[in-house]
């Protein structure tokens, strides 16, 4: 790419945007960057506007006064409703798929379907939209199973069932209407058991470039105890995801799947983010999502040496050949501090205070819910609100530093699991004693 500058547009507010807003500030190809609405952290490297992401022609208005060369769009829900076809439309380059290619995340029946058409490992399935059959058919299943809600659901639509009277009630419970309209379908998935991992890919349409890999911690309790949550912590490299195990995913699951996306006329564009389950049989596809990890794109951020901007301009434009890109050799790991209460109900508005930490290259503290009090405080505005997010030698090094962190930090409303990375960190030790 030319020494040209674009006006950029970030859309969503959470750690991920701040992250992505840090990295493409920090772009010799950056002019303005602007996110809507962003948050406390992303107010330090872009400017913050209101801009309502359901109002394409609102959207379309703002990049147009603004020359917008790139919007970022990070969350699900605008990709899901088709944001990035009105970009396109209007000749304004959009990061993400479009709501056809979206259906990857917003639909976990189209991503089944698609994988049986496809032949992809997967766990067995069956997809329905009335209680009756549904019920029916999980009476000749075997335990654990898996209820899933069809549509997005906030990372809350999965229930795993340990006996046939939970199962029973789960379908009762999102046929009822417990996820609104993304329980309209569920699905019911056979369990697998295995150690999970993230696997990102980069997408334009035809060929993907593999990015990195990561592992999430998704319980809010140590020893991973508790219910999900959005992930409270995480770090990458995950070296579970060996070389080998790359090739296979890549050539089992993501290209597959792009292969078919493409043929059906609906191509995929964006970052791909694979879930997946490392079974005994090899890898085996949980779920995707359309868009960047949140907290995994806050360590592929801190990792990522080469510009961020002309690969999601490449993406964006359907052309990813002449895109190279490298990553630090050391490992990255964020824990995320949440308010009293996450996964449950939490306050808003507690004070924090962070002039006690010493923010560089190897420690930032990317923000996720916090506002600017405008007297050198924040105040905590959701669930997951900050992410302290170190580089390290090792992934022991790294969570170190990012515990270290941690403790400066001043909110006494808040908490964090104290273990992100024990897994990786038990590796380490083995491989040390080889
Ligand atoms: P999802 O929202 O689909 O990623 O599901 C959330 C979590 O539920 C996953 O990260 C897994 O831990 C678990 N999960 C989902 N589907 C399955 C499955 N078929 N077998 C085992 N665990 C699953
Ligand atoms: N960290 C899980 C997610 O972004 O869906």
């Amino acid at each position: 790419m030319t020494e040209t500058k674009f006006n950029i547009l970030v859309l969503g507010g959470g750690g991920r945007e701040h992250a992505l807003c840090w990295k493409i500030a920090g772009s010799p190809h950056c002019a303005r960057l602007f996110c809507a609405p962003g948050n406390g952290g992303t107010a330090a490297v872009a400017e913050n506007i209101h801009l309502d992401e359901k109002d394409h022609d609102a959207v379309v208005a703002f990049c147009r006064e603004n020359t917008i060369a790139l919007v970022v769009i990070g969350p699900e829900a605008p990709l899901v409703d088709g944001l990035a076809d009105t970009l396109q439309a209007h000749e304004i380059a959009a990061f993400g798929p479009g709501a056809a290619a979206a259906q990857l995340e917003g639909s976990k029946g189209f991503t089944k379907d698609l994988c049986a058409e496809a032949n992809i490992p997967t766990a067995a399935y069956g997809r329905f939209t009335a209680p009756e059959p549904a019920h029916d058919y999980l009476n000749e299943q075997a335990l654990p199973i898996v209820i899933k809600a069809d549509g997005l659901a906030a990372g809350k639509g999965v229930i795993i069932c340990d006996t046939m009277d939970a199962a029973h009630e789960a379908i009762d419970y999102i046929f009822d209407g417990a996820f609104g309209a993304a329980g309209a379908e569920l699905v019911i998935e056979e369990f697998m058991t295995g150690e999970e991992a993230s696997f990102f890919v980069l997408c334009d349409g035809r060929h993907a470039l593999p990015l990195a890999t990561a592992q999430d911690h998704k319980r809010v309790g140590d020893a991973d105890t508790g219910p999900n949550t959005g992930g409270m912590g995480a770090y990458s490299p995950a070296s579970i995801m060996t070389p080998e195990l790359v090739a296979q995913t890549m050539d089992k699951i993501i290209r597959p799947t792009l292969d078919t996306m493409a043929a059906r006329g609906t191509p995929y564009r964006g970052v791909l983010y694979a879930g997946l389950m490392l079974t005994t049989e090899g890898p085996k596809l949980v779920e995707y999502n359309c868009r960047f990890g949140d907290p995994e794109a806050q360590v592929l951020m801190m990792r990522l040496e080469s510009d961020l901007i002309p690969a999601l301009m490449a993406s964006a434009r359907g052309d990813l050949s002449g895109i190279d890109l490298t990553w630090s050799q050391d490992p990255a790991l964020t824990v995320v501090m949440a308010a009293q209460g996450y996964p449950g109900n939490y306050d808003k508005g507690t004070r924090i205070l962070l002039d006690a930490v010493d923010e560089s290259d190897e420690l930032v503290v990317f923000h996720a819910g916090t506002q600017d009090a405008s007297d050198g405080a924040f105040t905590a505005q959701g669930g997951r609100v900050l992410n302290i997010t170190a580089r390290g030698k090792t992934v022991a090094q790294a969570q170190a530093e990012a515990y270290a962190g941690c403790e400066k930090i001043d909110w006494p409303e808040g908490f964090y699991r104290k273990d992100i990375g024990w897994r990786e960190i038990e590796r380490e030790m083995n491989q040390g004693e080889k």
